[in-house]
């Protein structure tokens, strides 16, 4: 087998009232034009041609990693015909076994393996194409059969008869055409129809009166993998699916979910056995989860490890963050790039950390801003403490021993260590290093001024 594909992603997306190309739009956490490529990589083929127009720089520019990529330009929008047009220049025409597989930009759930089985059902000289049987089928260009049941033509919604009309099986757009035979189809390509455009469904009237070359269609049953997105509605409809699709995955693989229609997964997700998932989490990026993790209602997790029988509880953000064995996070803890959490330790609410490495078995169980640090084991900071790690120019660190005590409403100013078993006395604002099993107190003694009135109004 072997194929070229083309991929039309030229036309503006009017109906999205965006001024982002239509193909760049978010899905899933990739892209429509990603997924689309996602599964034009799983092919195998020769090379993958990407058809831009409208916003071609923008969305090059998103692509500028993917130096396999070949772009050709179609500067104004004729028809998907003349879309395919410009990319010929790119495609191997004297290879009688090549085929050119054409996908829209714009469709970005069909699977490979349907794609791979569409190719797979016709051979070098078959022009496949993949439809649909749909009650809906207005605005859809419909497959014309003779009497044998062949296809003999695809007729545009505005070229076709009253009685075309009536037919309810529909071109999805996606089709895999001989290359020699495309290119020289595609010269003869006229525009005289309703739309006066360069249709690449001609191709198929082409095909079907050419003796060297067959027709044959493969009817797709889920409708999701052909849509097509042209506005906001659609967007948000295929999002859902998508977030149903993977949730049932995740079901499948054991996975507790409290409401499967209320997760989203924008990226890959790795999951250990009986994980449990509250409400509303949303995961974006790579993220593992071990063992028996379990996550409360309303977290967001991103690009993160969780290892096994950690509690994250609801309301917690983390970003970036390694999180050990039997941690508990959270409520409402905020977790921030480069925190690795060793095994049991403990992060409360309206906690803060970044850049930090907690020990095993340290504690910080409320209100505090931990970063730029490297925390020994066993290590207990009290409420309100806060890490100095910015001077107003530079960044600096602060290094905590073992079995360290920081007492409620301390400032570390950094750079700073407070070695072993040092105890911080409550509301000390530290800014020189602490020898190892030392009290340090650093806050003004306390005065009581007896018989002192308050002031009174004036
Ligand atoms: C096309 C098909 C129709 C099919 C439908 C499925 C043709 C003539 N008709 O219709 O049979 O049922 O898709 O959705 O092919 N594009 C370009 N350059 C252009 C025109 C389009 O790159 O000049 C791209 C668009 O960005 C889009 C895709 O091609 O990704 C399809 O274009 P669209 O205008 O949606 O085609 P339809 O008229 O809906
Ligand atoms: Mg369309």
């Amino acid at each position: 087998m072997k194929l070229d594909i083309v991929i039309l992603a030229a036309g503006r997306g009017t109906r999205m009232n965006s001024n982002i190309p239509k193909v760049l739009h978010q899905l899933g956490g990739d892209s429509m034009l990603g997924h689309v490529l996602s599964a034009a990589g799983e092919l195998n083929s020769n090379s993958i041609h990407i058809v831009v127009g409208y916003g071609a720089d923008q969305i090059k520019d998103e692509l500028s990693a993917r130096e396999d990529l070949h772009w050709a330009l179609q500067e104004q929008q004729l028809g998907t015909g003349h879309a395919v047009m410009q990319a010929m220049p790119g495609i191997d025409t004297k290879d009688p076994e090549n085929r050119v597989l054409v996908l829209y930009g714009d469709v970005p759930l069909t699977n490979a393996s349907t794609l791979l089985e569409l190719v797979q059902g016709g051979n070098s000289d078959t022009l496949s194409i993949l439809t649909l049987v749909t009650d809906k089928p207005a605005g859809l260009g419909r497959i014309v059969r003779d009497n044998s049941g062949a296809i003999t033509a695809v007729v545009e919604e505005k070229d076709a008869s009253e009685e075309q009309k009536q037919i309810k099986e529909i071109n999805t757009g996606i089709m895999a055409i001989p290359a020699a035979k495309l290119s020289s189809w595609l010269d003869s390509l006229g525009n005289n129809n309703a739309q006066g455009e360069y249709y690449l469904t001609d191709v198929a009237a082409m095909a079907a009166a050419d003796e060297d070359c067959g027709i044959s269609a493969m009817v797709i049953h889920d409708v999701n993998e052909v849509q097509g997105v042209n506005d906001k509605a659609q967007l948000a409809g295929l999002e859902r699916q998508f977030q149903m699709n993977k949730a049932e995955q995740l079901l499948q693989a054991g996975v507790l979910l409290r409401d499967p229609t209320r997760i989203d997964i924008r990226g890959d997700i790795e999951t250990g056995s009986d994980v449990e998932i509250d409400i509303n989490a949303l995961f974006e990026g790579n993220v593992r989860l071990g063992n028996g993790v379990k996550i409360g209602a309303n977290v967001v997790i991103k690009d993160s490890t969780i290892a096994d029988n950690a509690n994250i509880l609801p309301g917690t953000n983390i970003d970036g963050a390694e999180i050990g064995e039997g941690a508990s996070v959270g409520p409402y803890a905020r977790i921030r790039p480069g925190t690795v959490l060793k095994e049991n330790t403990k992060i409360g609410n309206f906690v803060e950390t970044k850049n930090a490495i907690i020990g095993k078995g340290s504690k910080a169980s409320h209100l505090a801003y931990i970063g730029d640090a490297v925390l020994g084991e066993n290590v207990n900071i009290g409420a309100g403490t806060i890490f100095c790690n910015y001077d107003g120019v530079n960044k600096h660190k602060t290094v905590l021993g073992n079995n360290v005590f920081v007492g409620s409403n301390s400032v570390l100013v950094a750079p700073l260590i407070l070695a072993d078993n040092t105890f911080v006395a409550a509301g000390s604002s530290i800014n020189s290093d602490v020898p190892a099993d030392s009290l340090a107190v650093a806050r003004t003694k306390q005065r009581n001024i007896s018989g002192w009135k308050r002031p009174t109004k004036k």
